[in-house]
C-alpha cells in the first residue's frame, strides 16, 4: 500500500543486500518478537520448544552466549541472569518454598550469605551455614527437608577447595540437590556434572566476560526437569539480558582459554614465590598444598585459575596491611575479578568466628595479564614497604 514518509519511517521497504557473513555473533535487541499471525501468538518461556516469543526469554545473541556456556559446562541447558549475584537469588526462589532447610558454606561468596540470612529466612527458610571442609560429615547436617546443598570451591577469599563428590554423595542419599558456584573455575577448570553437582552457576561477569566491562550471571541444569523449573521461574521473576552484554562476553569467550593459561601460570608463579617470602604466613591457592582442601583441588580440578590470597603474619596490625595494599602500583583496588588488570583488597575477617582466624591479614589478589616480572617488583616492593 502507498505510504507517508512518516509510516515509512516505521515501515520501510527499503532494501539491503543479503549474505553477509562475519566471524562475529550480531546482536540482535527486540523486546516484541512478531508472530507470522494471529493464531500464532503464545506467552510460552522455552524458545527452543517453541521458537522466540518474547525479548525477555533471550534474542539469538542471548542465547547463543547460553548454549555456548552449557557447551563449556556440559550440562543439559543454560539460562542466563543479569549478574553472577541474580543467577544466586535466582536459583533460590526457583527451588525453595517455606519449610524447606538448605545448607550454606561459610566461605561462600557474602552476599549469597547475606540472601540466605535477610531473604530465605524470612520467607520461611531454615538456613544452617557449614564447615566447607566437611566433606562427607556433611551428612549428619542434612534433614529430611534439606532442599539444597549451596557450595563454593574454592571459597571467596579463605579459598577453601571442597570435596565435592562426597557432598554430592552425601546430599543425593538424603534427596537433596547440590548447587555449585563455578566462577573460579570459569566453568571449565572443573567439570561440575561429571562430579555429581546438580545445578551450577557462574559469575559471567569474571573469566567468561574477561575485561570488567559487563555484569553477567549463567545457570546451567543438570537436566531437562530441573531447566524447565528455572525456565519457568524466569517468566515470572523477569529477569532479562541485555544482548549488547552477552555480544561481549561472546567476545571476552573467544580468548578466554588464553588468557586462563596466562593468567593461571602467573598466578601460581606469584604465589610460590609469596609463599617464600619472610612476610607472609600463608598463601591459600588451591594448586599449593598450604591451601586447605588442596587435595580436592588435586584430584579434581584441570588448572587453576588467577585469583588467591596471602595471610601476613601476626605481628603486621591492621595499618601494615593497608599500606601494603595502598602501597601496589600494579595491583588495583577494587571489587570483582579476573579482568586484565591485577586487583587487590584487604579483608578484615575479626568478628567473624565460623571463618578461619586470619582477622585483618588477609588480602586477594586477582592477577591479571601484566608482566609477570613487573608484577612480583611490584609486590616485593610493597613487601619490603611492610617493615619500614
Ligand atoms: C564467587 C562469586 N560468585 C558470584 C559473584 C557475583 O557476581 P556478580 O558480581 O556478577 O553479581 C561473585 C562476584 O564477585 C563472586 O566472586
Amino acid at each position: 500500500m502507498p505510504k507517508k514518509w512518516s509510516t515509512k519511517l516505521i515501515h520501510s521497504d527499503a532494501k539491503v543486500p543479503e549474505g553477509f557473513r562475519s566471524l562475529s555473533t550480531p546482536v540482535y535487541r527486540g523486546s516484541t518478537v512478531l508472530f507470522p499471525d494471529a493464531a500464532s501468538v503464545g506467552d510460552e518461556w522455552d524458545q527452543y520448544e517453541v521458537g522466540y516469543t518474547y525479548g525477555l526469554y533471550g534474542t539469538p545473541t542471548v542465547l547463543e552466549l547460553a548454549a555456548r556456556v552449557c557447551e563449556l559446562e556440559r550440562g543439559y541447558r543454560t539460562l542466563l541472569t543479569p549478574g553472577g549475584q541474580c543467577a544466586i537469588s535466582f536459583i533460590n526462589f526457583a527451588l525453595l518454598k517455606a519449610g524447606d532447610h538448605i545448607l550454606v558454606p561459610h566461605s561462600i561468596y557474602s552476599p549469597n550469605r547475606l540472601f540466605a540470612r535477610r531473604v530465605l529466612q524470612k520467607f520461611g527458610v531454615d538456613v544452617t551455614f557449614y564447615d566447607p571442609n566437611l566433606g562427607a560429615r556433611i551428612s549428619s547436617l542434612l534433614q529430611a527437608n534439606t532442599r539444597l546443598v549451596w557450595t563454593e570451591s574454592p571459597g571467596s577469599i579463605t579459598m577453601e577447595v571442597q570435596d565435592i563428590p562426597a557432598i554430592c554423595d552425601a546430599a543425593h542419599r538424603a534427596g537433596a540437590l547440590v548447587v555449585l558456584d563455578n566462577t573460579w573455575s570459569a566453568g571449565v577448570l572443573f567439570d561440575a556434572f561429571a562430579h555429581g553437582v546438580d545445578l551450577t552457576m557462574q559469575a559471567l561477569t569474571k573469566y567468561v566476560g574477561g575485561h570488567s566491562d559487563l555484569l553477567l550471571g549463567s545457570i546451567t541444569a543438570r537436566d531437562k526437569e530441573m531447566f524447565d523449573r528455572l525456565g519457568s521461574t524466569q517468566q515470572l521473576i523477569g529477569t532479562a539480558v541485555s544482548p549488547d552484554d552477552a555480544s561481549l562476553a561472546l567476545r571476552g569467550m573467544k580468548t578466554m582459554a588464553v588468557r586462563l593459561r596466562a593468567i593461571g601460570a602467573a598466578a601460581l608463579d606469584l604465589a610460590q614465590w609469596l609463599a617464600q617470602r619472610p612476610e607472609v604466613e600463608l598463601v591459600l591457592h588451591p594448586a599449593l598444598p598450604s591451601c586447605p582442601g588442596h587435595e580436592f583441588w588435586k584430584r579434581d580440578f584441570t588448572g587453576s585459575a588467577g585469583v588467591f590470597s596471602i595471610v601476613f603474619r601476626k605481628e603486621f596490625p591492621k595499618e601494615k596491611v593497608l599500606h601494603f595494599v595502598n602501597d601496589l602500583e600494579l595491583f588495583e583496588i577494587g571489587y570483582s575479578w579476573a579482568g586484565v588488570t591485577s586487583l587487590a583488597v584487604a579483608y578484615d575477617l575479626h568478628g567473624n568466628k565460623n571463618r578461619p582466624d586470619y582477622g585483618h591479614r588477609i588480602v586477594r589478589l586477582n592477577i591479571g595479564l601484566e608482566d609477570v616480572e613487573d608484577l612480583r617488583e611490584d609486590l616485593k616492593r610493597a613487601l619490603e614497604g611492610m617493615n619500614r
